[in-house]
């Protein structure tokens, strides 16, 4: 049997098979950067299932275990633990702040929360019930007008910009809330911790002396230390994509904002509370779990299911935990929460549900939790916003740092109209309009919820269009043609005997990064030695500069 070895490009005399393993879990992933280069084939993996877009060391989840890890730590652990700050500095950073690092950090991160008043301005220009995330898409955008000179690839900028990230879309968050009803918003309070803070700019008046329930400021921090980073999600990587191109970071993150807004993703909070109203009480949820498997237009468990976990999502059972106990405290009886409770029972008993290891997410019980701190539910994407800023941002340092700018740039399966000519068509019921996007239509009718049932399969046309000739005549690369078919079929059938090979050798360590500035990570198939993440303790402190060094970026 063939097997295809490729030479690692930084020891040329060695050679190695294809997979790579990570530091933590069982999974396998194969190099295939040079996958077309070597057979002549690209990969199709639409919403990317089984695609690894990046080597990260900040955020670890075991899907089948129900694991999550921020830097090694267990996010249950850090949310009894930890201050949302200590967990930014964390994530940012690498590693858990000493006191003194931590008070810098925090007075660094107050001083930023001040917001140009440029900005401030733009508020008045929202209409009164805009939706807060479409506020926050808007001013998070305009940022970048401020801090234009920006250069993504100075340590110090980018410490900058994810600081004053950090400090400021709290700020954004409860300026939007107060704009969309209409009353005055309030400046943030340099005596207050991050998590009272956020309370006192959403629920203060300027008429009033505004106390912050210390059982709600609880729950906020619990909220954001959830909420923070989860890997590579669609805003992280929408984050991720755009700064590969060494955008402005600012308006990254207001990719990443875009991103998070829909009910597939962080409006599931928002999705849920209202999936819960509509069922309105017990009795009716196994009428709905029977429309959710039923597969109902517009019907689906929301609040359940993920990607990547195919068990009970830790950040779930924290919040499950948090729901009731905020509650008590609070000495609220929120009838959704019974209704909530019922709907988990019965979809966990459910054989469409056990089949498919659907569990509830983050968002199940969290949009119960903000309910009754009073936050109204147009808030929730908001809050989930402002959390997982930190996460954007430390991913975002990490791949400018590591030098992993290779802009992103997918390919696509064309299944469009044959080359045809502007003056022969006839327009769009003429005959010579070609059956490529009719056809396609024809083949993948509309999708009767908002999410896609699965991912369209490649219409037949288009697959055998794509394997077969169309030219009769025997194609002059027939030759060429087979020996490539040979190679790809030697390199699957090496990676399917890579995958079942029962154990790879420890990965060869990388030499120590000497510098955080961009370095060209070299291209080519390699395997082991580039598995080797640096540990999180070895990722550079961006603390280590003078404050004085910032430079005419400050604004
Ligand atoms: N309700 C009913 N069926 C579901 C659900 C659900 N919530 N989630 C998945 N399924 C079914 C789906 O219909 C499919 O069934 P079949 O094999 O018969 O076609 C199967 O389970 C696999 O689902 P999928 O849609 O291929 O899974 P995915 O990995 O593409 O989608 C998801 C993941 C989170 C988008 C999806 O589970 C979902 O839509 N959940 C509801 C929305 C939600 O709660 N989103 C928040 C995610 S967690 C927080 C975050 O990261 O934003």
């Amino acid at each position: 049997m063939a097997e295809l070895l490729l030479s690692d490009p930084e020891s040329p005399s060695e050679t190695s098979p294809l997979w790579i393993t990570a530091v933590l879990g069982d999974d396998l992933f194969l190099d295939i950067r040079d996958l077309h280069r070597a057979t002549g084939y690209f990969s199709y993996d639409p919403g990317f299932t089984c695609t690894g877009s990046c080597l990260s060391g900040i955020t670890f989840i075991d899907g089948p275990k129900g694991v999550c890890l921020y830097r090694g730590f267990a996010v249950p652990e850090l949310v009894e633990s930890a201050e949302a700050l200590e967990v930014a500095y964390l994530l940012l950073v690498g590693d858990k702040p000493s006191t003194q690092q931590y008070m810098q950090f925090r007075r660094e991160i107050q001083q930023h929360m001040l917001v140009h008043e440029k900005v401030k301005a733009m508020f008045s220009n929202f209409t009164i019930n805009a939706h807060p995330m479409a506020i926050m898409v808007a001013v998070i955008g305009a940022l970048s007008c401020i801090f234009s000179e920006l250069d993504p690839l100075n340590e110090m900028h980018r410490w900058l910009a994810c600081t004053r990230l950090i400090a400021k879309v709290p700020v954004l968050s409860c300026w939007a809330y107060k704009t969309s009803i209409g009353q005055p918003m309030m400046y943030p309070r340099a005596d207050l911790s991050f998590a009272e803070n956020f309370l006192y700019m959403m629920f203060a008046t300027p008429m009033e002396e505004y106390k912050v329930n210390p059982v709600a400021a609880r729950a906020i921090n619990a909220f954001m230390i959830l909420h923070m980073d989860h890997e590579q999600n669609a805003s992280t990587s929408t984050v991720r994509i755009a700064g590969s191109s060494q955008a402005n970071p600012y308006a990254c993150i207001a990719a990443g904002v875009a991103s998070l807004w829909g009910p597939a993703h962080g409006g599931a909070n928002e999705a849920v509370i209202k999936m819960l109203e509509e069922i309105g009480s017990a009795e009716n949820v196994p009428t709905f779990v029977n429309d959710v498997k039923a597969k109902k237009e517009g019907v689906r468990l929301m609040g359940f299911g993920h990607r990547v976990y195919k068990n009970y999502d830790p950040r779930a059972k924290v919040m499950k935990g948090l729901v009731t106990q905020v509650l008590k405290e609070l000495g609220i009886d929120d009838p959704l929460l019974k209704v909530a409770q019922e709907l988990e029972k019965v979809a966990l008993n459910d054989e469409y549900f056990v089949q498919r290891k659907l569990y509830p997410n983050v968002d199940y019980y969290s949009g119960i939790m903000l309910r009754a701190l009073g936050i109204p539910t147009s808030m929730f994407t908001v809050m989930f916003a402002m959390s997982r800023t930190v996460g954007w941002v430390s991913q975002w340092n990490e791949m400018v740092a590591e030098g992993q700018m290779r802009i992103g740039r997918p390919r696509q399966l064309y299944v469009g109209p044959k080359q045809r000519t502007w003056r022969d068509a006839k327009g769009a019921n003429g005959e010579a309009a070609g059956d490529g996007y009719q056809g396609l239509m024809k083949v993948q009718p509309r999708r009767s919820s908002s999410f896609s049932k699965r991912v369209p399969d490649v219409p037949s046309a288009y697959k055998a269009e794509s394997t077969v000739p169309s030219s009769p005549e025997p194609s002059p690369h027939a030759e060429a043609d087979s020996e490539d078919e040979a190679l790809a079929d030697a390199f699957w059938t090496s990676c399917k005997a890579a995958a079942s090979a029962p154990a790879p050798p420890p990965p060869r360590p990388r030499p120590p990064r000497t510098s955080a500035r961009l370095r060209k990570v070299p291209l080519g198939l390699s395997a082991a030695p580039r598995s080797t993440i640096d540990s999180p303790a070895s990722v550079p402190s961006l603390r280590d500069e003078s404050a004085d060094d910032r430079g005419s970026v400050v604004a």
